[in-house]
């Protein structure tokens, strides 16, 4: 398995991706959208292959924790798939791990993700509510996850999750 950064050339392969893995159209829209935002990061956008096929994309997008005091930048993962095919193989793990290590290198200090309580937390995802930091829509409370890329690097932050309007939230 491969695993670097999106180029021009990907675009079709990963709208495949997103298209088979959620069966609808809506994510793929969602990174089509975000490519052409000012904020997008082409590093964050991490693509998988496997004998020279893509099989798996994931993104990382800036968002912003907010509180009456204070705006602290954070990345949100979404969205991630795999191709059916190649799904319980590692790939999203192994993207997970990488898109991680590529927030780190930029210099951002947390992810946050809705996402399976079962699958997060292994990649060391903690619940967003035990640092006082929430989704923007309530029902998503429970499958809201953030990760510190530094130790301690959330201690004095807390608040809602802002997405940029793309996003639809
Ligand atoms: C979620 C997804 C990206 C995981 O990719 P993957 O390459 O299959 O993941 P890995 O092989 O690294 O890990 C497999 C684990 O993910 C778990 N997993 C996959 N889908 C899951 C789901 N819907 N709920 C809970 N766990 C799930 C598997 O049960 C497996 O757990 P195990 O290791 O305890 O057996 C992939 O299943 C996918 O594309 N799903 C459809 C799109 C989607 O839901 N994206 C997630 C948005 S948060």
């Amino acid at each position: 398995m491969d695993i670097r950064p999106e180029g021009t050339k990907d675009y079709g392969a990963i709208q495949h991706i997103h298209d088979h893995a959620f069966g609808s159209a809506e994510e793929s829209a969602l990174v089509h959208t975000l490519r052409q935002h000012p904020l997008f990061l082409p590093e964050l956008s991490l693509v998988a292959s496997v004998e020279g096929k893509l099989v798996g994309h994931i993104l990382l997008f800036p968002v912003i924790i907010k509180n009456k005091h204070q705006k602290h930048p954070a990345l949100a993962l979404a969205p991630m798939a795999v191709l059916p095919a190649h799904q319980n193989e590692g790939i999203g793990s192994a993207l997970t791990q990488h898109a991680t290590e590529a927030a780190r290198a930029v210099g951002y200090t947390a992810i946050v993700v809705l996402g399976y309580p079962q699958y997060y937390p292994r990649f060391g995802f903690k619940p967003a509510a035990s640092f006082n930091i929430f989704p923007p829509a309530r029902e998503w409370s429970s499958a809201f996850f953030v990760l510190e890329l530094t130790g301690g690097a959330l201690a004095d932050v807390s608040g809602v999750v802002q997405y940029p309007p793309e996003f639809g939230i």
